[in-house]
């Protein structure tokens, strides 16, 4: 029997590129919603550093796209979707210390190749798909452990 997963929240947040005023906001609204049902201190820590590297990733690289925040019942998920450049070759990008960042970035302290690595790290499962050319999709998932309700 297939057991079904009931959705506790969901969240759909548009994320525009480059807007460096906004990077930041959707990982603080997410921290807010999962400390708000409760959840782990860890759980939370956890998705909210998952969140700020995909949401960064999103603003400096993409040409836009939004993000999901799902909580059911045994697992967090966060799901990146974006249009833009795609990445050629995902295991290069996921390298600590590999990054594209530009100077206008690196000057503000981004580019040290380190956030692809930082969600894998935070993530109990972890997926990229990227076509070149159209754009990319990221789901990270954080198992809470003990069923959540
Ligand atoms: N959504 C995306 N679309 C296109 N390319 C991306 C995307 N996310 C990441 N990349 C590519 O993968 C590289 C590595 O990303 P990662 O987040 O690990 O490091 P960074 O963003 O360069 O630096 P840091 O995250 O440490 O500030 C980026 O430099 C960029 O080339
Ligand atoms: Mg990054």
């Amino acid at each position: 029997m297939v057991r079904r997963t009931n959705v506790v929240l969901r969240r759909i947040y548009p994320i525009a590129p480059r807007d460096l005023e906004q990077a930041g906001t959707v990982s603080t609204h997410v921290r807010r919603e999962l400390l708000a049902l409760g959840m782990n201190p860890d759980v939370v820590r956890r998705a909210s550093v998952v969140c700020f590297e995909g949401e960064m990733n999103m603003v400096l690289y993409s040409q836009g796209g939004r993000i999901i925040l799902l909580v059911k019942e045994d697992r967090v998920e966060i799901l990146f979707s974006d249009h833009g450049p795609g990445i050629a070759d995902i295991d290069l990008a996921s390298q600590p210390g590999y990054s594209t960042a530009p100077d206008w970035a690196r000057e503000l302290g981004f580019g040290a190749g380190l956030g692809i690595n930082n969600m894998e790290k935070n993530s109990d499962l972890f997926k990229i798909r990227s076509r070149v050319g159209e754009g990319t999709v990221v789901r990270a998932t954080i198992l809470v452990g003990v069923p959540f309700f």
